[in-house]
């Protein structure tokens, strides 16, 4: 017999006041806590509870969000293997995520291939390449990097979007697998 649980979030979303919502989700999007508001204010229900369903709309939120609004949360994420992460400045989401992938251990050369990617990548976009690196090493990382880098500029916004709705919702699904 099957022992699977669905998993939940707690609090349960559906239950949360908008500070409530905000004070335990306010950060799933990187320094933007203005999705989970507006994810409150769209209204939630218990399809919500579950990660994939907050996630869902939390996503819904952000595509529907202005191009400023998109790209200043894109701009709120840390440089791959930055300077800021060899210093220990980032989240705890972003650290376990850089670390996952192995960022942590790049070689000297690997770290000077990430600092003139992230550099050439913001000159040409004016804002930081964002990836989902789950299941990927650096050696994908690094081939995504240069494969993204050949896009059209709003190309490249609406594919930075998809993987941080991404991130999110794996954010959400660690968090209730944790609770
Ligand atoms: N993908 C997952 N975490 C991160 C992060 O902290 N920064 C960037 N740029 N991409 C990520």
């Amino acid at each position: 017999m099957s022992t699977h649980r669905p998993l939940v979030l707690s609090p349960a979303p559906s239950r949360c006041s908008l500070e409530m919502l905000t004070l335990h989700y306010g950060d799933v999007y990187e320094h933007s806590p203005w999705v989970a508001e507006a994810a409150w204010h769209h209204g939630l229900n218990e399809e919500h509870d579950a990660p994939d369903g907050l996630a869902q709309l939390m996503g819904l939120m952000l595509q529907q969000a202005s191009s400023e609004q998109q790209i200043n949360v894109i701009r709120a994420h840390p440089d791959l293997a930055g300077k800021a992460a060899i210093s220990g400045e980032l989240t705890q989401d972003s650290t376990s995520e850089q670390a996952g992938a192995g960022l942590h251990h790049c070689s000297a050369d690997e770290f000077a291939q990430f600092e003139s990617l992230n550099e050439a990548y913001k000159k040409k976009f004016g804002f930081p390449f964002v990836i989902a690196v789950k299941g990927l090493d650096r050696g994908a990382i690094l081939a995504a990097f240069e494969e993204r880098l050949n896009n059209a500029a709003a190309t490249e916004r609406q594919t930075a979007i998809e993987h941080i709705i991404r991130i999110a919702c794996l954010r959400l699904i660690d968090r209730a697998s944790k609770a």
